[in-house]
């Protein structure tokens, strides 16, 4: 079963609380978006594997730590998940980015992929799935799966908002998947909306409606 990251640190959640708020206009949202992924990412990278090098300070040598060179892919859900994408580069500018496009077949309400463009290396990169909101779970499921299609084998899944029913779908048909989201809600309403999220994220992110 995934394992469930709720990062409360606190510069997330007063940044989260800001970007819930219906009054938070386009740029403010898009900003602290941004923001909260680059915090998001510092902490998704904790366990990100170090290798031993040799350097010279101007003191002296010394035995130091760098990153151990592996390689990672980000993948936003389109069009939200693109909200995310420039946060996280801050952190590791050398990651490569992929992009899954879904829609809803109106007939089966069930997400179908329009667009997959990954890495070429996919079989040797680690994975971070993005999405601003994880709601009834069906696109961040569809998008994983294309994914692993393909021969990604090492992925997680990061979300601002996520609802128990998202979270438990994800769990259930992805369980070598842990998740890390900013807040964990109540629930979904009848529209499909978390509850009391923050709204369409996409909508909110570019200015459309
Ligand atoms: N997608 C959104 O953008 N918002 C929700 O509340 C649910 C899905």
């Amino acid at each position: 079963m995934g394992k469930v990251y709720v990062f409360d640190h606190p510069l997330i959640q007063h940044k989260l609380t800001i970007i819930r708020d219906k009054e938070t206009g386009t740029k403010e949202f898009r900003e602290l978006v941004d923001e909260v992924s680059t915090l998001m990412a510092f902490e998704i990278t904790r366990d990100l594997p170090l290798q031993e090098v040799k350097i010279q300070t101007p003191v002296c040598e010394a035995n130091a730590k760098t990153l151990a060179g592996k390689k990672l892919g980000i993948v936003p859900i389109l069009r939200a998940g693109i909200g995310m994408v420039d946060g996280i580069l801050k952190l590791i500018p050398a990651a490569k980015v992929g992009h899954v496009g879904l829609y809803r077949d109106p007939a089966t309400l069930k997400p179908v992929e329009y667009y997959v463009k990954l890495p070429s290396d996919v079989e040797e990169r680690d994975f971070i799935v993005v999405d601003p909101m994880l709601a009834t779970g069906g696109s961040a499921t569809e998008a994983i799966h294309s994914l692993k299609k393909r021969g990604a084998q090492n992925i997680k899944f990061m979300c601002l908002v996520a609802a128990p029913e998202g979270v438990e779908v994800l769990q259930e048909d992805h369980p070598d998947v842990d998740i890390y989201i900013a807040a964990l809600d109540e629930k979904l309403n009848e529209k499909g909306y978390i509850v009391p999220g923050l709204g369409d994220a996409g909508d909110r992110l570019f200015g459309t409606k």
